[in-house]
């Protein structure tokens, strides 16, 4: 089904991530036929470049990164047709009066998409409403980094409500976009069979890993600013889970899904230091040069920002006091894996002696590769053999269960823009949410840095430090595997 016919502006549209992600995406889109003919997206950025300059920057770009482009033929020129662009000085005036012109008198829905360093905002917002775009039909769009503490983000929150209404911004964490988060909140409250045990009386604890294989590339610069706590924990893994841990909402709406995240944050005990490991990779062995350590990559030999993290939480609230809840993520790590794990408690009882307290349920959630949602359950060893019990996943690899004829692959980005243009909010981060997550991380972080803490080394493709492994052993548990 199509969308209502948009406008919409893309600040850094020459960039990485509109050249990445957000173009061909919309390109995708086009060829499904959501997006309407009438649409236009004008890329608006500094390079001095005409419309045509730009179509043929895009046209490049979609090559590159489109992926896989079979049954699009014929569509690529007509999609380039609906682009425009304007060149412009985001802390000046240039091509202001040609932007605001552009987006005169039309009665489509506006979205203007901030692509840019957070340290622009402010200036766009305040342009955008000099130039009469700011109106209530306008829909901002921001990515992170949303701040880097809680006082920043306070900041950046104030100066946008200046100029917007709280419905009108739409604050981007891509892992929400991601096809299995959603499905989360389906298997959460689609079934009956789960919520009932969805507690620390019948859970033992939850793991959730995001590993990557990636280095920093060459967002050094960046990145040694950040590090693993702020890049993935703040907004990644944290709003994965609040989705794992909420309570139901009364129904599926923006605020009623964003208001249990928000008690979940705000429940999150503080995390003493015992129960945090934080790491660096080292260089590949024998390929320093294509695969160099943390501080070689970021040109930072003294660095003491972590490419690794393993953590330790819980929430205090009626559902959750006492279940351990573990984080981790990393880059460089055994392969690139995303997972969320429920791991169930023992059987109170074990009427099979031999077995007493081998198998456990365990509730996998993968978000990537191989999206599915696996739930291991005990049975009978299948022969003569006596009883013997041996655990199998009960699978629902949905490249397997369901006809992929049938899937449509929707990248985050692309579902994430779609909702934009409909005004659904439900997968966007609210301000207050943001602020909660900064006050839940600035002590962490701030720890650190008053004992300058500096992270354990950790072998290029491994799972993170042993220290890693040791928070885990400590407690009698151990984490998933990387696969
Ligand atoms: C981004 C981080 O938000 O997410 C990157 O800034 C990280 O450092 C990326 O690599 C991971 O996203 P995905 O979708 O590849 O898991």
């Amino acid at each position: 089904i199509p969308v209502d016919p948009f406008d919409l502006v893309i600040f850094g549209g020459t960039g990485d991530l509109a050249r990445r992600k957000i173009l061909p995406g919309l390109f995708r889109r086009f060829c499904a036929g959501q997006m309407p003919p009438q649409a236009r997206i004008i890329g608006a950025a500094r390079s001095e470049l005409d419309k045509g300059g730009y179509r043929e920057m895009i046209r490049e770009a979609i090559a590159e990164f489109g992926g896989d482009l079979t049954g699009t033929e014929g569509r690529l020129d007509p999609f380039l047709d609906r682009l425009d662009y304007v060149a412009i000085d985001a802390r000046g005036e240039g091509g202001w009066s040609e932007l605001a012109e552009m987006m005169k008198g039309t009665e489509r829905i506006e979205a203007y998409y901030f692509s840019v360093a957070p340290a622009l905002f402010g200036d766009i917002a305040e342009r955008l409403q000099k130039w009469g775009m700011a109106d209530d039909r306008a829909r901002i769009v921001v990515e992170k980094p949303f701040g880097r503490d809680l006082e920043t983000a306070r900041a950046l929150n104030k100066t946008l409500a200046t100029y917007f209404n709280e419905d009108q911004i739409y604050r981007i964490d891509h892992y929400l976009g991601k096809e299995t988060v959603q499905n989360l909140m389906a298997v959460r409250f689609g079934n009956m069979l789960f919520e009932p045990l969805w507690n620390s009386q019948y859970v033992d604890h939850i793991q959730i890993t995001v590993a990557e294989t990636v280095g920093v590339g060459g967002r050094g610069e960046y990145y040694d600013k950040s590090g693993a706590m702020r890049d993935m924990v703040q907004n990644h893994l944290m709003q994965l889970l609040c989705l794992i841990a909420m309570e139901p909402p009364a129904r599926f709406s923006p605020d009623a899904v964003r208001d249990e995240k928000l008690k979940v944050i705000r429940a999150l005990e503080p995390v003493a230091s015992h129960h945090i490991v934080r790491g660096q990779y080292q260089a590949e062995p024998m390929n320093e040069a294509e695969n160099p350590g943390y501080r070689t990559a970021v040109e930072n030999p003294r660095s003491r920002t972590e490419s690794f993290i393993s953590m330790r939480t819980e929430i205090s609230n009626w559902r959750w006091a006492g279940t351990p809840f573990y984080l981790r993520t990393g880059k460089r790590m055994a392969a690139r894996s995303s997972e969320i794990t429920v791991v169930f408690k023992d059987t109170p009882h074990s009427i099979f002696e031999e077995d007493a307290g081998r198998h456990r349920n365990v509730l996998s959630i993968r978000l990537q590769p191989n999206e599915g949602i696996t739930l291991g359950v005990t049975i009978k060893e299948p022969g003569p053999g006596g009883m013997r019990l041996i655990d199998v996943p009960l699978d629902m690899t949905f490249a397997e269960a369901l006809d992929p004829e049938d899937i449509e692959q929707v990248d985050a980005y692309e579902r994430l823009i779609m909702d934009v243009i409909r005004g659904n909010q439900t997968l966007f981060m609210r301000g207050d949410e943001v602020e909660a997550a900064w006050a839940w991380t600035d002590p962490i972080i701030e720890g650190w840095e008053a004992r300058n803490d500096v992270p354990k080394p950790y072998d290029y493709g491994s799972n993170g430090p042993t220290d890693s492994e040791e928070l885990m052993r400590r407690e009698g548990r151990a984490w998933r595997e990387v696969s």
